[in-house]
Formats: structure tokens, C-alpha cells, sequence
């Protein structure tokens, strides 16, 4: 350096990064197995946990597997679930009926989890694409274009009484139909189930990092030229802000407890936006591509796995969410 040269400043910022100690007490954002909830596949049977492809170190869980697992989960401190059934094909149909069946697998889940795990939270997902044989969210209409809304909220308000009678904390509604938090809340009330909080999924976006999440849970249409449906009737366009905006502000009208933002990273403004607006708790989910995608890059060597996690997700805390549902809960 020219020893002429002198850079007149007063203000350093860099001072605060200059040891493991400053950097500790300046950090503003902490993630920590109780900000996490962990989504996990479940599956009818006795036989262990299957892989899946699309999701390495993703397993699709019998209830046995699914208990062993949430022994683990507990030891690190993970204390919450968000179990998503595969529904067995002969069980699908076009009215989504197995939705409303108080032992489903769901319910069975549910109840054997908070028998043995009283204090796990469970996050029940209310929809009905792991149920119709279509794979959308909903009862479609004649043109089979169109998803039917009331006649849908009327299966997910029935749904959402079974799942908070088997123990259920939350009733999550993924759906995307109009009036079906309201809807949910007054058939719960009714029902004495006041104690069961709903986390509305808000702003659920039409997105393309759902993909492995339905190989997952087999929702995704088969032996069709376009290997994912298309649920833009329903769930948000990617380009609306304002939109979600919206969502959250009628969810939390009609009595949500926690407004979700799904998918998460590619969401950070969603879910910092709605954060100005409400002073209810924030849910975002990291979904099944941003894990896969991570994953992929990792596994090739193309990124440090480690970092990449931890810093996906202390973004996704930073932009505002008080807590994130990600298959990485159980690594973090
Ligand atoms: C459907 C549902 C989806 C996810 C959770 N619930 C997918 C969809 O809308 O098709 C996606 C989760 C993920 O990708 O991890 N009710």
C-alpha cells in the first residue's frame, strides 16, 4: 500500500466481525429446533419406511416408523410435526370420502403420536388432494376444470373436526378455497374443540417446487403428458404480492391463529410484507423442491450442504417467520 494513502474514516463496521465473540453477541437472528416443525410422509403398512426418490434422507413412515422417528425428533428437540398421508390408491375418489373417515390413516397417526407423545404438536394438514383421484385440493365440477369451493369447505370443515378430535394442535387448511378458515373455526367451536388453534396456509402459492412433495405422497397425476397439475384456480400466481396481501388479512378476519407463507425462499418479501401487517405469528414453509434442490446441489459437491441449510434458513427467520416447517428440522 502506498504509504501516502489514508482512508479518513471513523465509522468501521467491519470492527464488529472482527472476532467469533463480536460476531456472536451482534447476531441478530437465531434459528433453533423449537422454531422448526417437521413434515413427514406417512404410509399404511407394517413393513419399515420406504425412500424417496425425489427427497434423499425423506422417508415415507407406517405409524411404527413414524413413532420411532418422533422419539428421535424429540431428543433433539424438534416439538412439532406436520404428517402428510399417502393414501392408498383404491381409497381415492372423485368426492374425496376417505377425508371424512375418522380412522384414516391421518387420524390413526394422529392419535397413536399424541398417545405416546403428549407434548409433540401436531400440525394436521386439511385438504383433499392426498384423497380425490384427480390429486387437486378440491371436488371439481362438471367441466372437471373448475374446483367446486363450498362444497369443498364443507369436506375440510368436517375433516378438521376428526383431525382435532384425534389431537390435533392445529388444523392447517392448504386448500386455498375462499371462507375456509371461517368456516373451519365455527364448526370447531361448535364442536367444543375452542382449545385446536388454526394455521391457515394464506399465501400458498401455484408453485413448481411442489414436485417431489406429490411423488411423496403419490398426488401427482399419472401416465399424463404433464406430469403435475396445474392449481392456479386456487392457489396464488407467483407474480401477486399484493394478492397474498389479501389472503392473510381475510384469514386473520375469519380467525387464523398463525398465517403460513408457502413455499418459503423464494417468498421472503411475501412473508416480510405480511409480517408488517399482522401481529399474529408467522408460519413459512420450506417446501419439497427448495429441499430437493439444496439437496441435489450438495450431494454433487456443488455446495456445502451445511452452510447452504443453516443459511436457507435463518433467511427465511430473517425475513420475519416465526417458525418453518422443513424437511431439514431433523439435520439442523
Ligand atoms: C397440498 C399440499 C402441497 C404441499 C403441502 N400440502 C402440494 C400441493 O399443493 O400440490 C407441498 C409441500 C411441499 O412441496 O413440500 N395440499
Amino acid at each position: 500500500m502506498n504509504e501516502n494513502f489514508k482512508l479518513d474514516i471513523k465509522k468501521r463496521p467491519r470492527r464488529l466481525r472482527k472476532t467469533q465473540t463480536r460476531l456472536a453477541l451482534c447476531e441478530e437472528t437465531h434459528v433453533s429446533p423449537s422454531d422448526l416443525i417437521l413434515p413427514v410422509f406417512i404410509k399404511e403398512g407394517k413393513s419399515g419406511a420406504d425412500k424417496i426418490p425425489s427427497m434423499p434422507n425423506v422417508y415415507r413412515h407406517t405409524i411404527d416408523s413414524l413413532l420411532r422417528l418422533c422419539e428421535k425428533a424429540s431428543k433433539k428437540g424438534i416439538m412439532a410435526i406436520a404428517p402428510f398421508p399417502q393414501v392408498e390408491q383404491s381409497k381415492k375418489s372423485l368426492r374425496a370420502d376417505e377425508a371424512l373417515n375418522p380412522k384414516s390413516l391421518a387420524n390413526r397417526a394422529i392419535r397413536a403420536v399424541k398417545k405416546r407423545f403428549p407434548e409433540m404438536a401436531i400440525v394436521a394438514d386439511i385438504a383433499l388432494d392426498p384423497y380425490t383421484s384427480h390429486g387437486h385440493d378440491g371436488i371439481l365440477d362438471a367441466s372437471g376444470e373448475w374446483i367446486l369451493n363450498d362444497e369443498t369447505v364443507e369436506i375440510l370443515a368436517g375433516m378438521s373436526v376428526l383431525a382435532a378430535q384425534a389431537g390435533a394442535d392445529f388444523i392447517a387448511p392448504s386448500d386455498m378455497m375462499d371462507g375456509r378458515v371461517g368456516a373451519i373455526r365455527n364448526i370447531l367451536d361448535e364442536c367444543d374443540l375452542s382449545d385446536t388453534a388454526i394455521m391457515a396456509y394464506s399465501a400458498k402459492y401455484a408453485s413448481a417446487f411442489y414436485g417431489p412433495f406429490r411423488d411423496a405422497i403419490g398426488s401427482a397425476p399419472k401416465g399424463k403428458t404433464k406430469k403435475y397439475l396445474d392449481k392456479k384456480g386456487y392457489q396464488l400466481n407467483p407474480a401477486n404480492a399484493r394478492e397474498a396481501l389479501r389472503e392473510a388479512q381475510l384469514d386473520e378476519e375469519e380467525g387464523a391463529d398463525i398465517l403460513m407463507v408457502k413455499p418459503a425462499g423464494h417468498y421472503l418479501d411475501i412473508i416480510a410484507k405480511i409480517k408488517e401487517r399482522t401481529t399474529l405469528p408467522i408460519a413459512a414453509y420450506q417446501v419439497s423442491g427448495e429441499y430437493s434442490m439444496i439437496y441435489a446441489a450438495s450431494k454433487n459437491g456443488w455446495l456445502d450442504h451445511e452452510r447452504v441449510v443453516k443459511e436457507s434458513l435463518t433467511s427465511i427467520k430473517r425475513a420475519g417467520a416465526d417458525m418453518i416447517l422443513t424437511y431439514f428440522a431433523m439435520e439442523v
